[in-house]
């Protein structure tokens, strides 16, 4: 293969969880312009249409509604998909939700809610999806699984968000669990962005986006071209040798110290 095409995703089919906003759509979006058949989820059928046909001005995009909070919301996903491909290439589990509350407020209805779509949801998609994934991977050119972590997983949070730091630390070590035992024909990493602009993170980046900027070695907050260059580098030949990783794409808040 020439250097030209290393980074090349043309013709692979992606699935993208959340993919109709935030950090899912930045995702998406690469993947639909750089060439690649795009399946795109969330709960609300009208956005995923929506989101579907403006980047369908692009390439190809389709939307598929599930609630991936739960297993059988899993399971009828996977259904969906293999109804509609008989491979899957790439994976991104990127639906989630986070949770800030005073520590003594920080009650179960919390923590279910975030476990149940950060932790259960990847794990319970993933396992559906092994067979297209497996349909489509080679030990040549395996297929990739995404999953989203976050640096608060890597550092500790400011904000009072236990439930989320904790679901994302389990979302890095089910990235190493998955990878050990999915290899060789499916590649299993995390990104594990630093702050992007999206609805999670709208109030925090409104009261503290400047001061968040100015403390980031890198001196700003995550473009979408960060985001999709990640997601694109792992789904390519080029990010075909790696298994098992958590990369950190935030500027150096978590990493540089
Ligand atoms: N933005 C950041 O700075 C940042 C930093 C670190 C990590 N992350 C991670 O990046 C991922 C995306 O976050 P974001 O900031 O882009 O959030 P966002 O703007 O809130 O987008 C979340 C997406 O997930 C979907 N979703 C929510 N609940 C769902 C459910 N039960 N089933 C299926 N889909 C569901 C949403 O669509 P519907 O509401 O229509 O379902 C939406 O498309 C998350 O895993 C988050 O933890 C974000």
């Amino acid at each position: 293969m020439s250097a030209a095409d290393l980074f090349s995703v043309a013709g692979k089919t992606a699935l993208v969880t959340g993919g109709t906003r935030g950090i899912g759509k930045m995702i998406a979006e690469g993947f639909v312009e750089a060439g690649a058949a795009v399946y795109i989820s969330s709960r609300k059928a009208g956005g995923c249409a929506e989101v579907a046909e403006e980047l369908s001005a692009k390439g190809t995009c389709i939307g598929i509604a599930a609630d991936l909070s739960t297993e059988g919301g899993c399971r009828g996903l996977a259904e969906e998909m293999a109804g509609r491909t008989a491979r899957l290439d790439i994976l991104v589990n990127n639906a989630g939700a986070t949770w800030g509350t005073p520590l003594a407020e920080y009650d179960e209805t919390a923590f279910e809610k975030v476990l149940a779509l950060n932790v259960k949801g990847v794990f319970h998609l993933t396992r559906f999806l092994v067979p297209l994934l497996q349909a489509a991977g080679t030990t040549d050119e395996p297929a990739r699984v995404i999953n989203i972590g976050s640096i608060d997983a890597i550092h500790v949070p400011i904000l009072e968000t236990y439930a989320y730091s904790a679901s994302k630390a389990a979302v890095h070590q089910l990235t190493r669990h998955l990878a050990k035992r999915l290899a060789p024909a499916i590649t299993v990493n995390a990104i594990a962005p630093g702050p992007f602009e999206s609805k999670m993170m709208a109030a925090t980046l409104q009261a503290f986006g400047e001061q968040i900027a100015a403390n980031a070695p890198l001196k700003r907050i995550g473009r979408p071209d960060d985001m999709a260059g990640a997601a694109i580098y792992l789904s390519s030949r080029a990010g075909s040798y790696l298994t098992g990783a958590v990369i950190p794409v935030d500027g150096g808040i978590a990493t540089v110290r």
